[in-house]
């Protein structure tokens, strides 16, 4: 099974990064990929330049790390109540290389903020979105008061999120030995 996780943010210290990755590594038996956004620059997407352009490289390659997947995870943070800028910038490219870019992987959606709402709302929005790009979503969590929760020498802290993440990796690893034994 090929696991690809990324923040949804380009913040060098981005605390989405390191909760998506943190939770990839749990998937037991399986290779994975952690990417970073700040490695496929894109330019503002535009249908003018896309006319005159084509689509930029780096949007194929990052579908390409997409494709290779079988499951992703993605932590979202939050600006102003959804997407960052670029996070909407890729999925907009992302989309035109494919539009159903999501298609037969299993997603486990995140977000975490320093506060109270751990970025439900952008959450939610990508909850709503994403089935309508062929995801089927394994299970989301936001995660709230992200320095307080998890340590980067404990990592998770808060039992209740730790039962939450688990249940959420078990049923991945469930279904993963299923699909390998049928
Ligand atoms: C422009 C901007 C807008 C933000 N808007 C929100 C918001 O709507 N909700 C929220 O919980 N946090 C918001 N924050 C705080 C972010 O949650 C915080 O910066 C967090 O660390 C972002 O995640 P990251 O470290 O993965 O980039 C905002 C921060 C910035 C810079």
């Amino acid at each position: 099974m090929n696991v690809l996780s990324f923040g949804a943010s380009s913040s060098s210290t981005s605390i989405n990064k390191k909760l998506a990755n943190y939770i990839a590594e749990l998937i037991t038996d399986s290779e994975k990929r952690h990417v970073d956004l700040n490695d496929y620059p894109l330019p503002l997407y535009c249908i003018d330049y896309e006319a005159k352009n084509g689509i930029p490289d780096n949007a194929k390659s990052f579908y390409e790390n997409m494709e290779w997947a079988d499951v992703i995870v993605i932590s979202f943070a939050e600006h102003n109540g959804t997407y960052t800028a670029v996070f909407k910038n890729i999925f907009d490219w992302v989309s035109r290389v494919k539009l159903k870019m999501f298609e037969n992987k299993k997603l486990i959606l995140l977000s975490t903020a320093p506060g109270a709402r751990g970025g439900q709302t952008v959450l939610h929005a990508a909850i709503d979105r994403f089935p309508h790009h062929g995801a089927e979503i394994a299970g989301s969590l936001a995660f709230p008061f992200f320095t307080k929760n998890f340590s980067d020498e404990f990592g998770i802290i808060d039992e209740e999120i730790k039962s939450k993440v688990d249940s959420i990796i078990q049923s991945i690893s469930t279904q993963n030995l299923h699909s390998n034994s049928g």
